[in-house]
């Protein structure tokens, strides 16, 4: 894989068989959260439309597949992926966050994939992207529609073949993680405006996970004031399951 990129600080991240070291004893980049940094998924409301995601949570848990988690911004999609990771056999595993949103184009395929020694200027030692440090457990992609359309055959790649090659690389590297992604645009209109590969779409869009707006959610506004204006307070809390 080789794509233009600088200005990158580089680190060492990888034991003496080639697999990376646990992040969170390396320091986690900006853009991604390590397993451990991570509350328990906790989500209040009980309207029906609320409650059935709950069930589709604890149903979609089980599957070891991806999902693609639907919903306008602030209904608690990354939650929910949080909730998916917890109640997951990879549970005991890493779950490594990415919002594609937040990093410069040039720098996604970096932070994503690793780069190797000298795959650019400012490269002065190999470093595992957030891919490989999801080994073993969940990998979200947030916001998943800014995804650079160069590297969404990367990661069609990885999604296929369970391999990822690093910056500046050519050996393949295994990497056994499952995909969450999360969006809050319509994707079939990215893959209409060619922003989003097709196959990618479909990859990405195995099992659904449509957030309903907390306006078509009887009830569920008050309790997460409440909520928010007392966090912890005995009485409105649900926890999965
Ligand atoms: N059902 C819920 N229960 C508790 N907190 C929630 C719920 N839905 C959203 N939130 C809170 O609202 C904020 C936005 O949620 P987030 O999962 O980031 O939404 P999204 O990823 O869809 O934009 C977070 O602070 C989250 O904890
Ligand atoms: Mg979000």
């Amino acid at each position: 894989m080789n794509l233009p990129l600088r200005g990158i600080d580089a680190g060492i991240g990888l034991r003496g068989d080639g697999r990376c070291s646990p992040l969170a004893s390396r320091g986690a980049a900006p853009s991604a959260s390590p397993d451990d940094a991570l509350p328990t998924a906790y989500m209040v409301g009980n309207s029906p439309a609320l409650l059935e995601v709950f069930d589709q949570i604890r149903s979609f848990a089980n599957f070891d597949l991806p999902v693609l988690i639907t919903g306008e911004s602030g209904t608690g999609k990354e939650l929910v992926a949080r909730a998916l990771h917890e109640q997951s056999r990879r549970a005991a595993g890493p779950n490594v966050a990415v919002n594609c949103a937040a990093l410069p184009a040039t720098l996604i395929a970096a932070e994503l994939f690793g780069y190797e020694k000298g795959a650019f200027t400012g490269a002065t030692a190999r470093r595992c992207g957030q891919i490989e440090h999801a080994h073993g457990g969940t990998l979200f992609l947030d916001e998943i529609g800014d995804m650079p359309l160069d590297l969404q055959g990367y990661l069609l790649r990885f999604l296929q073949e369970g391999e990822i090659v690093r910056v500046g690389g050519h050996k393949p590297v295994k990497v056994d993680a499952r995909v969450i992604a999360a969006t809050n645009v319509p994707l079939r209109a990215a893959v209409a405006a060619r922003k989003l590969r097709e196959d990618l779409f479909y990859r990405l869009n195995v099992l659904t996970l449509h957030l309903p707006a907390l306006r078509d959610r009887d009830g569920d506004a008050e309790v997460l004031a409440t909520h928010s204006a007392a966090q912890g307070r005995a009485g409105a809390w649900a926890k999965l399951p």
